[in-house]
């Protein structure tokens, strides 16, 4: 059990389930992009680790680049999504994979389709190491899913718990005494 901020977590995906599981998505989008360009595009801060052991796992030509964005919760801002930081690699006309952490509600992922297409990408696809199906309202498909998780909050293996947890390298998940 660990506490950040106050707030009790146990143990969920240990760090062998985990890059298990990187190393079959890895093997997926080997197969599904052989001798085509691969262009990562990795959602900060979460997916840092992710996209870090991912593209080690994919070994061959990869160009990498990121997005951050910020998500207001304020209740009359709810959903508002900004730019941080875009893409600085050229993605007009080109294929990208983005990169997250986590699905949860999916507003985060209807903004960056809405943002990179008017920004020239061509196609999309979405690698996401966890999702909640139960919450998740976006269309989008979830070409390669690491794992389908329930309404829970997770931390660690880059996500964090307001600031903190980012660094575990498993995934722990809150514990509701
Ligand atoms: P969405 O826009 O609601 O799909 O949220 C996506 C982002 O919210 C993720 O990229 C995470 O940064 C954050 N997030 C959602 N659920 C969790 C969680 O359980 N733990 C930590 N961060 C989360």
């Amino acid at each position: 059990m660990i506490e950040l901020h106050g707030k009790k977590f146990i143990p969920f995906l240990t760090s062998d389930v985990i890059q298990n599981r990187i190393k079959e998505l890895a093997e997926l989008i080997k197969k599904d992009f052989f001798e085509r360009e691969l262009i990562l595009i990795g959602v900060m801060n979460g997916s840092y680790m992710f996209i870090s052991d991912l593209c080690k796992a994919i070994d061959r030509e990869i160009s990498i680049d990121f997005i951050r964005v910020k998500s207001y919760e304020g209740t009359e801002s709810k959903g508002k999504i900004e730019l941080l930081y875009g893409p600085q690699i050229d993605i007009k006309n080109k294929e990208i994979i983005i990169i997250e952490d986590i699905i949860d509600t999916g507003l985060t992922i209807d903004w960056l389709f809405h943002y990179l297409y008017e920004q020239g990408v061509r196609d999309i696809k979405i690698c996401t190491l966890l999702s909640k199906p139960g919450k998740n309202k976006s269309k989008q498909k979830i070409n390669y899913n690491g794992f389908s998780i329930e309404n829970q909050f997770v931390v660690g293996y880059g996500m964090d718990f307001d600031g903190l947890g980012r660094n575990i390298p498993e995934i722990f998940t809150e514990f509701i005494e």
